[in-house]
């Protein structure tokens, strides 16, 4: 391991759990502290001192955490999405923004089509029913998802995923994504549509699109009237691309028949109309949460942070 070299070792402020593995990347010339990221008032004044600051996606590191970090180089997203970092802010001040676009598609497309089956067949429903001393096989009818129509809307690595592990259980495969190549999408055996063709057409839809302006309450109230009365929907990339409002309208109306949900417009929340509704099954921002993934995510931007404190090149991770 090239040593770094600096007159006191630059401090490494890790603001949220990462895997174990991350500090043995680190090493021991560095001066490793922890802060939680998510709160405000520990964050800001720990961030003076810091040269690195490595987060997943509970930290904001926007212009004013970037303005109490002067002698920062490198921020360290551990996974893939970037919306809790201005980058913009980030690259003017010359702050280095590293991630992991690979370490957790897996974990995240494994966890959507168990999103997808547990509201299929009501499975966390019937786990409490039963637990709770009731027997109650009628109760818990569910559909079956061979022989259906599966929407993907976003087909980067993720949604490939995704769509490549639905594949086999005898599906049609469509997908909303203007800038993948029909060409591509064909050689995946998913024919690509509109946004208006996937609603209307799909009996589940699985969301897999990074959060941006352009992607924000992408589907609203109005896109969920053209889906197919019962649709399935499936949100495991970020909160606020489904209206949630709008998506507690349609759950309770019937419009959508069930949805499954790791991810929220505001995180952490207990709170949201979402989680009272029978047909919901929801999990707290879970997808990347694996073994595999974690120590994936953790050690290769550990090993970016490294080579952006040696002032080395940083290699895509
Ligand atoms: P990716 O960049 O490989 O794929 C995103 C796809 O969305 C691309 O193909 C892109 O063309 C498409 N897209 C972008 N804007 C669009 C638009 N307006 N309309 C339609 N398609 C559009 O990213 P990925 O690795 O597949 O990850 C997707 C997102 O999943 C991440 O940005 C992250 O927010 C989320 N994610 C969540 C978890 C979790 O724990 N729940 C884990 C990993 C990733
Ligand atoms: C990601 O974008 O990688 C996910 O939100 C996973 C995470 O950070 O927990």
């Amino acid at each position: 391991m090239t040593a770094i070299v600096s007159g006191t070792a630059p401090v490494v402020l890790i603001a949220e759990e990462l895997a174990p593995s991350v500090l043995e990347v680190l090493g021991s010339d560095v001066e490793i502290r922890h802060v939680d990221g998510a709160d405000r008032s520990a964050l800001l004044p720990a961030l003076a001192d810091a040269a690195a600051v490595m987060i997943r996606s509970a930290t904001q590191i926007d212009a004013e955490a970037l303005a109490a970090a002067p002698n920062l180089k490198v921020v360290a997203r551990a996974g893939i999405g970037l919306d809790n970092v201005d980058v913009a802010a980030a690259t003017e001040r010359g702050v280095m923004v590293v991630n992991a676009p690979t370490s957790n598609i897996v974990s995240a497309a494994e966890h959507a089509v168990a999103l997808l089956l547990a509201a299929a067949r009501q499975i966390p429903a019937a786990d409490a029913s039963l637990r709770e001393g009731a027997w109650k096989r009628s109760k818990f009818m569910g559909v079956e998802i061979t022989d259906k129509t599966v929407g993907v809307v976003g087909l980067g690595r993720i949604g490939v995923l995704f769509a490549q592990r639905l594949a086999a259980f005898g599906v049609e495969l469509i997908a909303y994504d203007p800038y993948i190549q029909p060409g591509r999408a064909a050689q995946l055996g998913v024919r690509l549509v509109s946004l208006e063709e996937l609603l209307r057409e799909s009996d589940f839809i699985s969301i897999h699109l990074p959060k941006s302006p352009e992607t924000l309450g992408l589907i609203g109230a109005e896109e969920l009237a053209l889906t197919k009365r019962g649709v399935i929907i499936v949100n495991a990339a970020r909160g606020g691309l489904v209206d949630e409002a709008a998506l507690a309208d349609a759950l309770r109306s019937g419009q959508v028949g069930a949805a499954g949900l790791d991810v929220y417009a505001t995180e952490p929340t207990t709170d949201s109309p979402l989680f009272g509704l029978p047909n919901t099954v929801v999990t707290p921002h879970l997808g990347a949460s694996t073994t595999e993934a974690q120590d994936k995510a953790g050690t290769a931007v550990a090993r970016s942070v490294r080579l952006a404190l040696q002032g080395e090149f940083v290699p895509d991770a």
